[in-house]
């Protein structure tokens, strides 16, 4: 009877250290916050979840998908945390939490290298290209094709590696995104950023709203690795 109670004991401290497994739900052709190198999905904001994680002692796993199915995938319960350098608005607050911020960004429009286009390629027919549900595809909606300024068509991407290709074969003739993305992919394609849009966007990781405890251990976490310059650490690691 006493070893049974101790061999549960036992269980029950091993059970208690490993912690719980959370799945992380993200969309991985947006570096440097979160690329595939080498079959893995690295990048800033992995980095970032795995340091909370670390902190807050539970663990994480890594889920690939499209980035407009994240946010269902949360509020189904299908994953637990979205880290996907998801922008904080209202519509999205709606439906999921939404921790701290972590990340400013603004958009910014690519065009391919050489071809001589600027910022009046948002304008009349050309075609604007960007990934399906991001700030940068509302902001297309809202601002150039809702306005009339924008009269040609707006393609939706699922991937940017798709988007960057497709915009150097010259089937689009521009990309709205994020600015810190947009200078990545500068760096290694021919591509060339004409503008900058201040839509002066804040990111944080989404949490399902049943999950209050969870939200608030990332925020913890997050404080405790501002404070601790762990955080600083991570952006000098990718920026
Ligand atoms: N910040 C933008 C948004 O929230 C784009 C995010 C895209 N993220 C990604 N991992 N593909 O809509």
């Amino acid at each position: 009877m006493k070893k049974l109670l101790v061999v549960s004991l036992f269980v029950l401290c091993i059970v208690f250290a490993l912690g719980k497994t959370y799945k992380v739900g993200t969309e991985a052709t947006f570096p440097p916050f979160e690329y595939v190198e080498n079959g893995e999905i690295v990048g800033f904001d992995v980095d970032l979840i795995k340091a909370i994680a670390e902190a807050e002692g539970f663990d994480v796993e890594f889920v690939d998908m499209s980035f407009d199915s994240l946010i269902p995938a949360l509020v189904s319960g299908n994953i637990d945390i979205v880290i996907a350098a998801m922008t904080i608005n209202e519509e999205r607050a709606e439906v999921v939490d939404f921790s701290d911020p972590y990340w400013t960004a603004n958009q910014s429009v690519v065009v391919k290298g050489g071809s001589g286009k600027g910022l009046t390629v948002l304008f009349g027919d050309n075609s604007i290209g960007a990934q399906t549900g991001t700030t940068g595809d509302l902001w297309i909606e809202e601002e150039l094709q809702n306005t009339g300024i924008l009269t040609g068509q707006v393609k939706r991407y699922e991937s940017f590696v798709l988007a960057f290709t497709d915009l150097e074969n010259e089937n689009v003739d521009a990309l709205v995104l994020d600015e810190p993305v947009a200078e990545r992919y500068a760096k290694d394609r021919n591509v060339d950023i004409v503008g900058l849009i201040l839509t002066n966007e804040e990111y944080g990781i989404a949490i399902n709203k049943d999950n209050k405890a969870l939200l608030e251990s990332i925020n913890n976490g997050l404080e405790k690795l501002e404070d601790s310059g762990e955080l600083l650490e991570i952006v000098g690691k990718y920026f």
